[in-house]
This record gives structure tokens, sequence and C-alpha cells, in this order.
């Protein structure tokens, strides 16, 4: 039997692992962060002092790579977050996590159903899931999303320094030559610029519910 599958991707900070945590919640799915599994590759290339944009050294990381094995903190930062979109260009460090998250889709350990988020779920690891939503909001709204998480952690950080990085990792995933972030031809777009979080979840659930139960 097919499992359903739910696809998130979008943007950085456009409220996409917010939405995916819900609708797991909700169907009693469970969910996979996909960009947590490139972060893990580039915190453990920055741990050893290697170059995230290096082949070899984000070789080296994929091989160390354990689930589990950087802790969540460390994965949250932004050096990490930066990193982490420039081994994503890899073609080598793609298909080195590709198998454990068509597996996580095919064979979710819950046994119920998978969501997955990332920026490549619809287009490349489930292209055949059920449903599939692309999550996006205007960069500046982003930003300021942004600047609010970080800014008590680091006050240092300005909201441009912020808008600045979303631009380059925006660019960097959506024009990258191996699985750039896109919407799938047959994913739905949710615009979450004027959206409460709430709104947001209730509007994600809508297209799950009319597709899962169709
Ligand atoms: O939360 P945020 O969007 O800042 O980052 P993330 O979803 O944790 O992803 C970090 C980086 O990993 C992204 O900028 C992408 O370059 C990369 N990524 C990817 O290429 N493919 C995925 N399926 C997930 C993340």
């Amino acid at each position: 039997m097919t499992l359903p599958v739910i696809a998130i991707d979008g943007t950085a900070a456009s409220g996409k692992g917010t939405i995916a945590k819900a609708l797991a919640r909700h169907f009693h799915f469970d969910h996979l962060d996909t960009g947590a599994l490139y972060r893990a590759v580039a915190a453990l290339v920055l741990r050893d002092g290697g170059d995230p944009s290096s082949r070899h050294d984000a070789l080296d990381a994929c091989k160390l790579f354990r689930p589990g094995i950087v802790p969540d903190t460390e994965l949250r930062s932004a050096a990490v977050g930066e990193a982490a979109s420039q081994v994503a260009v890899l073609p080598e460090v793609r298909s080195a996590l590709r198998e454990m998250q068509v597996h996580f889709a095919l064979v979710p350990p819950g046994g119920k159903g998978a969501v997955l988020d990332g920026r490549d779920i619809g287009t490349v690891i489930a292209p055949h899931a059920p449903v599939k939503i692309f999550v996006t909001a205007g960069v500046e709204e982003r930003a300021r999303r942004r600047w609010r998480e970080v800014h008590a952690a680091d006050p240092a950080k300005t909201y441009e320094a912020i808008l600045g990085e979303l631009r380059i990792r925006d660019a960097r995933d959506s024009e990258r030559a191996a699985a750039p972030m896109k919407a799938a031809a047959d994913a739905a777009l949710l615009d979450t610029t004027d959206l409460s979080i709430d709104a947001a979840v209730a509007a994600a659930l809508k297209l799950a519910r009319g597709k899962l139960e169709a």
C-alpha cells in the first residue's frame, strides 16, 4: 500500500517548517525537516575547519553524517544555514542524502504517512506526492521574521544584513543546476506574506485535506 506523502517546499523563513510540523501533527504523519540534513553536513564541515563549497570537504562530512550527530542549537545557527546552502549546491551531497529522504517518504516510521519539507521534495524526492505545497513570502517580510527570531540572541545582527543574506540564499537555491528550489508543476502556491502563522497553517490544512480526502 502506498502511504500518503505531503511535500512542502519553499523559501527560507516562509513558514514552511511550521506548516509542515502542524500538518504532520494534524494527520498523525511523521515529519522530516530535510534542511536539517544539509545543515548537519554543513555543520560537520565547519567543525572540521573545512570549506562548505569544497566537494572534498563536503563529501568527507557526508561520510561522518548520522541522524542526531549535530545538536539542534548548532544546526540552527545562521552560519550553518549559509553553509548548508553551499553544500546543497553539490550534486554528490544531494545524492548522498537522497536515499534516506526517499525511504522516509515511502516507509515513514509511524506507518501512516509522511510530511517532508525542503526545496526539492515535490520535484525530486517525492514527485508522486498527492499533496504538494510551495510556500513563500516577500523577502522583506521574511527578513523581518528572521530578525525577530534572532534579535534577542544576536542584537548586533541588523535587518539589512539578514535581508542581504536571504537574497543571496534565495538566488543560490533557485539558480543551482542540481535540484534547484522550484515549485513542482502540480504544486499549490501558498504566499504567507500577509498571513499570520495560524492563517497560513489553516490554508495549508485546507489544501492538504482537499487532496487527501478527494
Ligand atoms: O529554514 P531555512 O529555510 O533557513 O533553511 P533550511 O530549510 O534548514 O535549509 C538550509 C539550506 O539547505 C537551504 O538554503 C538549501 O540550500 C538547502 N536545502 C536543500 O537544498 N534541499 C532541501 N530539500 C532542504 C534544504
